[in-house]
């Protein structure tokens, strides 16, 4: 065996490794460390003592994003580092105290000064991932989507602009807590009729703001009105509950947590980004 070849294959083997993980977080050592970040073009690393009390309450918060965010579509693995065994890291990281959080952008560190609650770390991580609603445009858009999917897909039909209702919100924050699951979301708006209105099987137009669902084999066929889901008159009736129990009664096995609200760590999913405030706009649904 040439020493070259040798040396790809130890690469090739280095690469398909599968590093440890506890509870859906990676377990680092030394030994494992370069290459997990080598591979991780995003990572969140925690160092920690397990006698502190901090890490100890982080601990489940962080098992709970790991999980998640290693499923999106751009996955940002979470991991740990025992700092009382591993010190020769802790230092050259130059952790002080438990628990010190890094972000990893392609194998360079820097402190992590986020959310440390499930729900905020995982926004966070969406965030940096680049976590996005899709909004299709045309016929062609939802094909392109279809033909990538192989899940139902979830189309949110709404007016412009999306930012300012609250059943958009809603939709998204139902969009990032379905990632993982078999189901996908995107949506259609502009400010008269939505871009893309699939054909019903009554010929009637199907609600704005509403839901259709469809399936990717069959996306041009007509919609029953099962496949429907028209928005409730009380802006309050439209949860996440909601919206899964309307996917499960058409068959669709999803789950969507509804989160309480963080105040002071305030959530955005959508591709519209920091240029927004919905507090500027007036309500608009
Ligand atoms: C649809 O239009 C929006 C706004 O111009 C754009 O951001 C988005 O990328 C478009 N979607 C697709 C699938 O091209």
């Amino acid at each position: 065996m040439s020493r070259r070849f040798a040396r790809a294959l130890l690469a090739f083997c280095a690469a398909v490794a599968a590093f440890p993980e506890e509870e859906d977080v990676v377990v680092l050592t030394a030994d494992n460390f370069d290459s997990f970040i080598k591979q991780s073009p995003l990572a969140l690393v925690e160092f920690y003592a397990p006698w502190c009390g901090h890490c100890k309450q982080l601990a489940p918060a962080w098992s709970k994003a790991a999980a998640k965010s290693k499923k999106l579509p751009v996955p940002v693995p979470l991991a740990k580092v025992d700092a009382t065994v591993e010190e020769d890291l802790a230092s050259k990281y130059e952790v002080s105290g438990y628990p010190t959080i890094k972000l990893f952008k392609n194998g360079v560190a820097e402190d992590y000064i986020g959310p440390r609650d499930a729900d905020g770390i995982l926004a966070y991580v969406a965030k940096i991932s680049g976590f996005k609603l899709q909004q299709l445009n045309s016929t062609e858009d939802l094909t392109a989507l279809a033909k990538k999917s192989t899940h139902p897909i979830v189309l949110g039909l709404f007016r412009m602009p999306v930012a300012a209702s609250s059943f958009f919100q809603k939709f998204s924050k139902a969009a990032f807590e379905a990632t993982g699951q078999p189901v996908v979301f995107a949506y259609s708006a502009s400010y008269a009729t939505p871009p893309l209105m699939p054909p019903t099987v009554d010929g009637k137009k199907p609600p704005v703001p509403g839901l259709v669902l469809l399936d990717p084999a069959a996306i041009s066929s007509p919609v029953s009105t099962r496949g429907l889901y028209t928005m409730p008159r009380k802006k309050e009736d439209f949860t996440l509950d909601a919206i899964a129990t309307w996917l499960n009664s058409n068959g669709v096995k999803v789950a969507l947590e509804e989160k309480e609200e963080v105040d002071d760590h305030p959530k955005d999913y959508s591709e519209h980004g920091d240029d927004h405030d919905s507090s500027h706009y007036e309500d608009y649904d």
